[in-house]
């Protein structure tokens, strides 16, 4: 297949890629996130941009180096990184959920800081569901033909949960790690499934995020034909 080493086989696409782990503020100082490093997401936007492509990575608290020649759009909150998405999305060849975007944000934020009052128990955190931004983009396409990766974190049953996931989601890959302790989360290689719309299933050896990257993009080449 075509790699970033034998040909620029990405060259006239514009690519979208989402990176890092958004943050839901409860106020000026706390905030609810996740453990998601971006060092997928920028693997990604990498190998893309050495494959020829024009890529808007959407970065999402990662405190990674801008990687070089690529248009980076820094993002916080789930909101604005689905604001960032759509924006991005309009004229995309091909669109890679690989952010962790929070499910749930508080309800409410307090614009001055929480304090703990004197013998009281603490309030409880009240969450409301953030946008699906994947299943969003999936389902009303913003070019015919656009082709929208996701990526899913699973503990158990990875592929049946896959499975389920791609078809609740609506997008055309499913990339399925297995996550645990001390898998994936800031690690430097990744193992993982590619599941397609289509059936097809495309295991991907331990190794690393390049390595996952570029067959990510060896598939999408393929669907945009
Ligand atoms: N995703 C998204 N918007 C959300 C949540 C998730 O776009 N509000 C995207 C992620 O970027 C990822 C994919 O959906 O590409 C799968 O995320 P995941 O958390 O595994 O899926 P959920 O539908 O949130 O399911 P779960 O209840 O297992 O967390
Ligand atoms: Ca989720």
């Amino acid at each position: 297949l075509a790699r970033g080493v034998t040909g620029p086989d990405l060259a006239g696409r514009h690519v979208v890629v989402s990176a890092g782990g958004t943050r839901e503020p409860l106020d000026p100082v706390r905030f609810l996130g996740n453990r998601s490093s971006g060092k997928q997401g920028y693997a990604l936007a990498r190998t893309a941009a050495a494959r020829g492509a024009r890529v808007t990575l959407i970065s999402a608290n990662t405190g990674l180096p801008d990687p070089a020649g690529v248009d980076v759009v820094r993002v916080g909150t789930a909101v604005q990184l689905r604001e960032a998405v759509l924006k991005a999305a309009a004229d995309a060849d091909a669109v890679v959920m690989a952010a962790a975007v929070a499910d749930f944000r508080p309800a409410a934020y307090a614009t001055g800081k929480i304090k703990k009052k004197d013998g009281q128990e603490p309030d409880p955190i009240v969450l409301v569901r953030n946008p699906d931004i994947l299943a969003e983009i999936s389902a009303d396409r913003a070019r015919p033909g656009q082709v929208i990766v996701g990526f899913a974190a699973e503990t158990d049953d990875v592929l049946a949960n896959g499975r389920t996931k791609l078809a609740r989601k609506g997008c055309d890959l499913l990339v399925v790690n297995e996550v645990g302790e001390r898998k994936t989360f800031g690690a430097e290689e990744n193992e993982a499934v590619v599941l397609g719309a289509d059936g097809s299933e495309t295991p991907v050896p331990h190794g690393p995020k390049e390595a996952l990257a570029d067959t990510v993009w060896d598939l999408v080449v393929r669907r945009l034909g």
